[in-house]
């Protein structure tokens, strides 16, 4: 599961602090949008009144009230007139302010949707690109894909369309609820004893809506996750015939999700029917009571027309505070996605005073390091060794013995369990992870080539090369010689995958990315083990140029590769089991002899292969006693 911070913070307070976090860099706009917002809302409730004022005191013979007198002067007031003509006038002026409140609010409020947004795909970006490599290991990238795009989207949506109906209803409430009170108290009473019953039944209803909609998310990312996999292994699922299992369970997944959001929209149907039934009760009886106070004189039939319009636009905003049940609980659920996200930690972190490191010169030494990547299955128990700076170091030892995990212990992709590592002679935790990887060069069995042309991808290795740094690297790895020949030259895309390129061609950029790079540490995982022999005779040159005067640590299967290694390091039970340098080894007969012969054996005609008769009985595998 993902690892959170201490839980001291109850969630809702982390999630209080994040959603603060984000609004703070727009304080200004967002008071902007609150003044909007109460211009627009006051001119929403004075609507009513130009109508109350022609009904009371145009056409009808009530004493005008003092504000009035206070505002128009006894002349305006007592012309019937005039103070229709005015009153028609306000209905247009109301509208043309309460307009352009509301078109600067929407406006502003888009705008800081927008922003947010912004803000929390590259927070959470940035967060998972620091992320260890276990975590990646251990998780679906599904459930990331679609938190950067649909939970970030819902967040927006609720800035941009929610918050402001929230409060712009909020508002209106109080507002209504205030003018109702002081122009009848009884009737308003009714209203009043209402409105917190239906706030509390839909309160309730919200945490049903909430655990509904976060199981639906769930259903859709198992959907992404599924179509992800599949999409990313269509060769394999093809080749395999398996496409009708890929099938089954998407359709699996799928139908999960139907069932999961139509017993989420069962739950939310329900809701408006019941709010409106109980609009009409309150309606009913206001309209009953109020025409009693008119016949008994104790209030006006104007009054009763603005009432009644409040009480028409009353429950609306109620209704839809009830609605706003379900923006609320999608962004809270989206909200706590992306906070679960921004709170794993980082297992490969640094420590606090992490320095830059000096540029190396490149001396590397494990002292007692055991890794393992579950604790059940202890891996690497306890390898030392060291390498001098400018050696070059083979590293080999059966499949699955720990090569590769020990070479990506050194840029710090995994931190050891127990033990340390020094480069130059300083613990690489002392260092920043971006100041050590910088110093690090890799080729690995596969190169990875992005979406672009091929000179982006060789500037890859370092941003900002230069174009002359560039070609001088490609010529150096021997790539230039087929980018000249390719349409477009250093300018031809390749493909997602570069599966336009061949696997020597590929290597060689990757060698030409290591150059341009031009670190002191360099690390050669399999580089040519999946090429033939052809494309691997020019790949080594290639490499052969790149390992002068850096400290290399090259793991391979191709033990004639490390003839010319300073020394070899032999990885077995979780140890160093032998070192020393290939003829010695050799010499000595034990591990790296056995895998030396059975390699050889495996490819007839090497000189490894010729020379085995001569040294060996077929039957002397006294290796295995040691
Ligand atoms: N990311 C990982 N998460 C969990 N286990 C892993 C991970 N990577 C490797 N392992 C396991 O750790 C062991 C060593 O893997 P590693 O890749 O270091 O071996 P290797 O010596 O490089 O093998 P090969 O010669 O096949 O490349 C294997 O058993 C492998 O299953
Ligand atoms: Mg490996």
């Amino acid at each position: 599961m993902m690892s959170r911070l201490p839980a001291s913070t109850p969630p809702n307070t982390r999630m209080l602090r994040l959603v603060l976090d984000l609004a703070r860099p727009y304080r200004v706009t967002l008071s902007i949008i609150l003044a909007a917002m109460l211009v627009e809302t006051m001119a929403g409730l004075g609507a009513p009144w130009p109508l109350k004022v022609v009904i009371d005191n145009a056409v009808g013979q009530h004493p005008p009230p003092a504000w009035m007198l206070a505002v128009l002067g006894p002349a305006l007031t007592a012309n019937a007139r005039a103070l229709a003509a005015i009153a028609a006038g306000a209905i247009v002026l109301l509208t043309v302010v309460g307009g352009l409140a509301s078109y600067i609010d929407n406006y502003l409020t888009e705008s800081v949707g927008q922003w947010v947004a912004n803000d929390l795909r590259m927070r959470v970006y940035d967060h998972l690109e620091c992320l260890s490599f276990t975590y990646y290991d251990t998780h679906q990238t599904g459930l990331l894909l679609s938190t950067i795009t649909d939970d970030v989207a819902t967040v927006q949506d609720f800035v941009s369309e929610s918050t402001l109906a929230i409060l712009v209803d909020g508002m209106t409430i109080i507002g209504m609820l205030g003018l109702m009170l002081w122009l009848n108290w009884s009737i308003t009473l009714v209203v009043v004893a209402i409105t917190p019953a239906l706030l509390l039944f839909a309160a309730r209803f919200r945490r049903a809506v909430k655990k509904a909609t976060r199981e639906v998310r769930r259903r859709e990312s198992d959907i992404v996750a599924i179509v992800q996999t599949g999409l990313e292994s269509m060769r394999t699922v093809q080749a395999l015939g398996a496409q009708d299992v890929e099938l089954a369970r998407l359709g699996e997944a799928s139908q999960a999700t139907v069932n999961a959001a139509l017993t989420a929209r069962r739950i939310k149907s329900l809701l408006s029917p019941l709010v409106g039934l109980i609009v009409a009760s309150c309606t009913a009886v206001v309209l009953w009571r109020g025409t009693g106070l008119i016949l008994a004189g104790t209030m006006t039939v104007g009054s009763l027309t603005v009432f009644l319009a409040y009480l028409g636009r009353f429950f609306k905003p109620v209704q839809d505070l009830a609605k706003m049940t379900n923006a609320i609980a999608q962004t809270n659920v989206g909200l706590e996605r992306i906070q679960s996200i921004l709170e794993i930690k980082m297992s490969a972190q640094e420590r606090p005073g992490a320095r830059e490191p000096e540029p190396f010169t490149g001396a590397i030494e494990f002292e007692h390091v055991a890794f393992s990547y579950r604790p059940d299955a202890p891996l690497l128990r306890d390898v030392t060794f060291s390498v001098a700076a400018g050696e070059f170091v083979g590293v080999v030892g059966a499949t699955g013995s720990g090569k590769s995990t020990i070479a990506s212990l050194i840029p710090r992709f995994y931190d050891p369990t127990a033990g340390r590592i020094l480069i130059d002679g300083h613990d690489i935790r002392d260092f920043t992870l971006r100041g050590t990887r910088r110093h690090i060069g890799f080729v690995l069995q596969e190169t990875v080539l992005f979406h672009g042309t091929v000179r982006e991808n060789i500037a890859y290795g370092r941003h900002r090369a230069t174009d002359a740094e560039i070609t001088s690297a490609a010529e150096l790895a021997h790539a230039d010689e087929f980018i000249v020949k390719m349409p477009g030259g250093y300018d031809a895309l390749v493909g997602e995958r570069g599966l336009t390129l061949s696997g020597g061609q590929r290597q060689r950029i990757g060698i030409a990315r290591a150059f341009i790079r031009n670190a002191p540490i360099l690390i050669l995982d399999e580089p040519t083990a999946s090429l033939d022999t052809e494309s691997e005779e020019i790949v080594m040159v290639g490499l052969d140029r790149l390992m002068q005067g850096r400290t290399v640590i090259m793991i391979t299967h191709r033990l004639n590769t490390l003839r010319r290694a300073d020394r070899v390091i032999v990885v077995q039970g979780g140890i160093v089991a032998e070192q020393g340098t290939h003829d010695a080894l050799l010499a000595a007969n034990g591990i790296y002899a056995h895998l030396y012969w059975t390699r050889a054996a495996a490819s007839p005609g090497s000189p490894a292969s010729r020379s085995r008769q001569e040294q060996i009985t077929p039957t002397d595998l006294s290796w295995r006693a040691r």
